[in-house]
């Protein structure tokens, strides 16, 4: 999070800039709604290319507060600049979008306005839908149009001033929002790789969530992909991805994408999780690109570096007598599914936890909020399932393990500030 002080007043200094532009962009004109909600579900191949898009865009994830109604929207998004829900994109001609005609919705996604002209927040990342194509924009409207119509007025937004005056997205929008479909490179490309990068840069918006923020909450020029903080969680660098103790290959990464899990890898979680799981449902040839597209942002690999002698000694001394009390906890409490004789690594082939992200990270983070909540599978494979320990363990007890799991299974240096940053996380996660 970002120190409300000094916040405010880069935020007033933009205000300046934007008041000025607002006279000139913020107010958009409406766009006439439709006399009868738009016609659903004719056209059924167009219906069905458009949920795949959906499901690569993550947009049900988003739009989603209750399983039980689909896109009605009301879920809230945690940005630094305080609390924006979204809005309901079902086909309800009064709360949704059943009376947009198609030139409202392409507006929306390519430049964040809604119908009626008010400017939408970044939070909906039209920074990235802006570069889909015509083709798949009206793919989308006709399969929006044909999901079940909910009634849901939308959830007023908690945000901070000057965050929740409107108009001054339009700073924003003239400083970060680049609009329009995607151009081609300037070099010639095989059809995977263009693929994966349409659908990375586009609907699957992957850098909104991995790319490093700045202090207005706009992706950082030229740290594309380097990794990020978001909801608490550490979204590790997408451009490093060969410099893993196991380099990542293709192939894993097509799984890890997939199913959620990658055997040399880890099981993805948090914010990650919906990710993988929508993308299950997309077409195998557009995860297969976007494993494409990603492979070919990674450095060469690292020639293998032992340590120090030196480092590997003051490493055991430091964490010698913590990771003593964190074994101890490691067996009664984690290795009846961790050790290496344990039944869930033949059912679920789980990863050696020595070569998992979480656990070679510069962040502790992941591996914090892992052991406080678990990991909940909604899918068939039980075997991915981990309990959560918030009740069980206290910040201290963490910290001993992690500090156990970090010497002992990654061969790393002991993580700073556990204990902390266990506390600030136990805050932030959802109440059961
Ligand atoms: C990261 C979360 C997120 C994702 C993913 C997302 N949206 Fe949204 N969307 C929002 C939020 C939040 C708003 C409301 C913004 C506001 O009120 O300023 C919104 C607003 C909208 C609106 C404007 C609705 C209105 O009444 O003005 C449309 C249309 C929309 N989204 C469509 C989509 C589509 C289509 C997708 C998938 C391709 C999608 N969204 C994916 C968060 C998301
Ligand atoms: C909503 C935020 C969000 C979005 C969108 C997102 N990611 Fe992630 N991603 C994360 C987080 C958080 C993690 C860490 C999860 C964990 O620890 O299990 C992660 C982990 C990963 C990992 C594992 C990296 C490692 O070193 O273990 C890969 C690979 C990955 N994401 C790829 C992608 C791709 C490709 C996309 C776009 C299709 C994407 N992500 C979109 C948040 C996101
Ligand atoms: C009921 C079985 C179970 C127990 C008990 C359990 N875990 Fe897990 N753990 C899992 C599963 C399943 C995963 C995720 C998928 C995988 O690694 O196969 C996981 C993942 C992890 C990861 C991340 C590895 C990755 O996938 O990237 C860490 C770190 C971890 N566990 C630590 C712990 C610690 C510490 C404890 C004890 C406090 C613990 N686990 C107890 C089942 C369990």
């Amino acid at each position: 999070m970002v120190k409300a002080g000094k916040l405010g007043l880069i935020m007033l200094g933009v205000a300046g800039v934007a008041l000025a532009c607002a006279i000139r962009y913020a107010w958009q004109p409406s766009i006439e709604p439709l006399l009868a909600p738009a016609p659903t579900g004719a056209d059924t191949a167009l219906v069905a290319h458009g949920e795949q898009v959906a499901e690569v865009g993550d947009c049900m994830y988003c739009h989603t507060a209750n399983r039980e109604k689909p896109f009605a929207g009301g879920m809230p998004l945690d940005t630094p600049f305080g609390v924006i829900y979204s809005t309901n994109i079902t086909p309800d001609p009064d709360t949704g979008i059943g009376r947009w005609p198609l030139d409202a919705f392409t507006r929306a996604l390519r430049e964040g306005v809604s119908r009626d002209g008010h400017l939408l927040y970044p939070a909906f990342p039209y920074p990235h839908f802006t570069k889909m194509s015509d083709s798949d924009i009206a793919a989308l409207y006709a399969y929006l149009m044909s999901v079940a119509p909910v009634s849901a007025p939308a959830h007023p937004n908690d945000l901070r001033f000057p965050l929740n005056f409107r108009p001054l997205v339009a700073g924003w929008n003239l400083l970060y929002l680049k609009t329009g479909e995607l151009q081609p490179p300037d070099r010639s490309e095989s059809p995977a790789w263009l693929r994966g990068r349409y659908l990375v840069e586009g609907a699957a918006h992957c850098a909104s969530c991995h790319t490093p923020m700045n202090a207005l909450g706009a992706e950082k020029n030229g740290e594309a992909f380097a990794g990020n903080l978001i909801d608490s969680w550490n979204a590790p660098p997408l451009n490093a991805l060969t410099r893993a103790p196991k380099p990542w290959t293709h192939t894993q990464l097509v799984d890890y994408l997939r199913t959620g899990l990658a055997s040399e890898h880890g099981a993805a979680a948090g914010p990650m999780l919906p990710v993988t799981q929508h993308l299950g449902n997309a077409p195998e040839s557009d995860v297969e690109a976007i494993a494409t597209y990603l492979m070919s942002l990674q450095p060469p690999p690292a020639p293998a570096q032992p340590a120090s002698s030196r480092e590997k000694a003051s490493r055991t001394d430091d964490a010698s007598a913590q990771s003593i009390r964190g074994g101890t906890l490691f067996a009664s409490s984690c290795a009846g599914c961790h050790a290496s004789e344990a039944p869930m690594r033949e059912i679920g082939g789980s990863p050696a936890l020595g070569l998992s992200s979480v656990l070679t990270s510069d962040s502790p983070r992941d591996a914090i909020h892992l052991v406080l909540q678990g990991n909940p599978w909604n899918g068939s494979a039980t075997a991915h399932y981990m309990p959560p320990f918030a009740d069980v363990l206290d910040d201290d007890q963490v910290d001993d393990l992690l500090a156990y799991l970090r010497t002992q299974y990654a061969q790393r240096p002991v993580w700073k500030d556990v204990s902390r940053t266990t506390a600030a996380i136990r805050k932030e996660i959802p109440q059961p």
